[in-house]
């Protein structure tokens, strides 16, 4: 398990923003179309309803714009954008670059895949590069699975959707927000959820929601065990929006209670590497967040991954 050494330079979040397709889908709209209705899927999902619509570049373009502007600084003092995706817009370059310009950025920029843990992922590696250097680093999370999903299949249709979170990441000269994090993956598990270039997102749903809760709590439990944190001391966990009973039984398991739980997949579905900072977002920008506020959080996805990391909100 890493241990964030003493005296390294830390980060704190000086800006967000999000965005979500432009096209709203209900789920009385889907059962149009395939043999579903609005019931089921809010009893066995969560899901009311779902945003779709755009491209990864332009909603990345849209909630990273939002975070440079909240943030108050200039593009050109960025020196590195990461995002993550798992739907680029192409195989060749990483969307990432049509971002980078149209954000106005002159610094490295790269894409990353983590599936739905991918946007903890980002946060970890920003935190790196800003350990050796950089000053501020553009961390987004977009994800458009409306475009590798098959309309026709009910076990996919209904869950996954369109949206973007985006935050900018500042070097402190104290520890920062960081407490301890944890990144994971078990590639013998990849053949669970998958998609081929080219084709539709192929899923054993079952499979992936009796491991997600496991893979959730192990991967929780490591990053605040790694920080001496106990769950009574979580303010707000934010876990990927996958699932409402996936959440409820991972909550359940690690002693936090769903009132502090960030969930925003009633109207956002599974949006991938955008859900947790949607949901991270969307409570703050709720008021739901003090100075020291302890954050967890924690994400799972294809490959399967798994990822934690544990923020102290607001600190310098
Ligand atoms: O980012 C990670 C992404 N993936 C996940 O997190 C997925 C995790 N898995 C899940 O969320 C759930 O397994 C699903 C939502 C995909 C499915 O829910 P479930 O409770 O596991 O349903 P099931 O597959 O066990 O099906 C139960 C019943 C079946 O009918 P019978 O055999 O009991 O008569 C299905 O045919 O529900 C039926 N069913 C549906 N009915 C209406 C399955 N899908 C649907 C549907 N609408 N969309």
């Amino acid at each position: 398990m890493p241990i964030i050494p003493t005296g390294v330079r830390g980060a704190r979040i000086i800006g967000w923003g999000s965005a979500l397709g432009n096209k709203v889908v209900t789920n009385d709209d889907l059962a149009l179309t395939m043999e579903t209705n609005d019931e089921w899927i809010r009893e066995r999902t969560g899901i009311h309803r779902r945003s779709i619509g755009g491209t990864t570049a332009e909603l990345s373009i849209s909630s990273g714009g939002a975070a440079l502007t909240m943030a108050g600084v200039d593009p050109s003092t960025i020196d590195a954008l990461i995002l993550a995706t798992t739907t680029p817009d192409r195989s060749v370059p990483a969307s990432s670059a049509k971002v980078q310009d149209a954000l106005g950025l002159r610094c490295g920029a790269f894409d990353l895949n983590a599936a739905c843990s991918g946007f903890v992922y980002a946060l970890v590696t920003a935190h790196g590069l800003i350990a050796m250097g950089a000053q501020r680093v553009l961390v987004i999370g977009t994800d458009t699975l409306s475009r590798i999903v098959d309309w026709t299949d009910r076990n996919t249709a209904i869950l996954f959707a369109d949206g973007s979170g985006a935050m900018v990441l500042e070097a402190t000269s104290g520890l920062g927000q960081l407490m301890s994090w944890d990144l994971d993956a078990d590639g013998s598990l990849e053949e669970l959820l998958y998609c081929e270039i080219g084709s539709t997102v192929q899923m054993n749903g079952k499979e992936v929601f009796r491991r997600a809760v496991r893979i959730m709590v192990d991967s929780a439990a490591k990053t605040m065990q790694q920080a001496g944190v106990t769950a009574d001391q979580i303010a707000l966990i934010v876990p990927h929006q996958a699932n409402t009973r996936i959440i409820t039984a991972a909550c359940e398991r690690l002693g936090v209670p769903m009132e502090k739980t960030a969930l925003t997949i009633e109207f956002t579905g599974n949006t991938s590497s955008a859900s947790i900072p949607l949901a991270l977002f969307h409570a703050a920008d709720g008021g739901r967040l003090k100075q020291n506020d302890l954050v967890l959080l924690v994400g799972f996805g294809a490959g399967m991954t798994a990822a934690s990391a544990l923020l102290r909100w607001g600190a310098q």
